[in-house]
């Protein structure tokens, strides 16, 4: 059996723990490794890597992992070590990716992979330069409700797809009553917060995979929350966007229309959903359901004011099956990226990708700062 070295950075962080080290890592290796095509195994041994000794030698000890260090030049020095991982708070990754592929090693990454499109590029670039294998964090696309409504696209239930509506959000606790559920520098633009930074990655790539290259956008980035509680109890003014409510233009005409906010409260079946009309059909795709309606059983309502609603319209959509077992999307993908490393397999999801993303945040930001459409550079051609 292989046995892939693989540096860990921010495994303390909320994501990097819980997502990537231990449903994703641990969990490959507790089901045996990845398989390769060839029926090989190849398991991973990661190395974590940290600021706090404490933190990472509890985490070490809490499941019997060997190997961690406050030292990331020397785990990048090691030999052993082919791939390095970046769960880090957003402004610490250009620094640290950098390093890694300075290294040699393969750099897998969440999401945004800078703070702004020259790093970005820069980094993509790096990378392609140094001949390595580079991947970015794409987790929404493996959700099932994804997963599903991708299945009702490539069977042409939507006929011309018209426009897509997404709904992203939850009411985030300001911290003084209730203790806010994300990390404060989330709501720092000077520690790379901002929910366009956080989200707008994410519809890039959902976007753009599912339903064509995004155009133009108009955005509108706003603090509806100006003053916050952060982890010690401490007040601080809140200097990054909490809402953003964009419009995306796509190839082929299709009007994508997503609203991102932290300061709303949730009357949705789940805490994202995508809303996509076509001619032939309608589909609401969640986090893990999705449900149709076909043109054939769609009701013909009629605006009249005077009467109370005739028709029980959420029940009229029919459920998709899962038909198919959905297993931890942040898992999918790193068996990917491992398959991509070890046996060249397609990895769609590259830095190159992940700086359109930030590109997206840019543009957005700039289109909101400006109170204008702007039209993605490139994109049109
Ligand atoms: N794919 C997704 O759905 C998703 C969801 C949430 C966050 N993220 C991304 O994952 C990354 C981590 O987010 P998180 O919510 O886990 O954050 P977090 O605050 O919980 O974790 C941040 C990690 O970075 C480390 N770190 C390094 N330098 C730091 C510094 N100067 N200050 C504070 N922490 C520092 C921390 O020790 C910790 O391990 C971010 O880039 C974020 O955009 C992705």
């Amino acid at each position: 059996m292989d046995t892939l070295g693989v540096v860990m950075n921010g495994v303390t962080g909320r994501m990097g723990y819980r997502q990537h080290l231990v449903r994703s890592v641990l969990a490959i290796n507790e089901q045996g490794g990845v398989e390769l095509s060839d029926g090989r195994r190849v398991t991973l041994r990661p190395v974590l890597v940290g600021r706090s000794a404490a933190k990472l030698e509890a985490i070490a000890a809490r499941h019997g992992i060997p190997d961690w260090t406050t030292d990331l030049g020397a785990a990048l020095a090691d030999d052993r070590n082919a791939v390095y991982f970046d769960a880090q708070i957003t402004n610490a990754r250009i620094g640290a990716v950098t390093r890694a592929i300075e290294a040699g090693k393969h750099v897998y990454t969440e999401k945004p992979t800078a703070e702004n499109l020259d790093d970005a590029v820069a980094l993509a670039r790096a990378a392609r330069e140094a001949g390595v294998k580079n991947g970015v964090v794409a987790d929404k696309l493996f959700l099932p409700g994804l997963l599903k409504l991708r299945r009702l696209i490539d069977g042409g239930f939507f006929g011309r797809i018209l426009s897509v509506r997404g709904e992203f959000g939850y009411w985030v606790f300001e911290g003084d009553w209730q203790p806010a559920q994300r990390p404060s520098w989330n709501y720092r633009a000077e520690d790379g917060g901002g929910i366009v930074l956080d989200m707008f990655p994410h519809w890039a790539y959902v976007l753009e995979n599912l339903f064509g290259r995004i155009e133009a956008v108009t955005a509108r980035a706003v603090t509806h929350v100006e003053e916050r509680v952060d982890e010690h109890g401490r007040p601080y003014k809140v200097t990054a966007d909490d809402a953003a409510y964009a419009i995306f233009e796509l190839a082929g005409g299709v009007v994508a229309q997503i609203n991102s906010s932290w300061a709303v409260r949730v009357n949705r079946d789940e805490l994202v959903e995508f809303q996509v009309d076509g001619t032939h059909g309608s589909a609401v795709a969640g986090l893990r359901r999705c449900r149709v309606q076909h043109r054939s059983a769609t009701p013909m309502p009629v605006w009249n004011p005077d009467l109370p609603v005739t028709e029980p319209f959420r029940e009229q959509w029919q459920e998709v099956p899962d038909n198919a077992e959905f297993g931890n999307g942040f898992k999918t993908q790193w068996e990917m990226f491992v398959r991509h490393v070890v046996e060249d397999a397609p990895f769609p999801y590259d830095l190159a990708s992940g700086a359109r993303g930030v590109q997206l945040a840019g543009l957005g930001l700039r289109s909101s700062a400006e109170g204008v459409r702007v039209e993605v550079p490139g994109a049109g051609a």
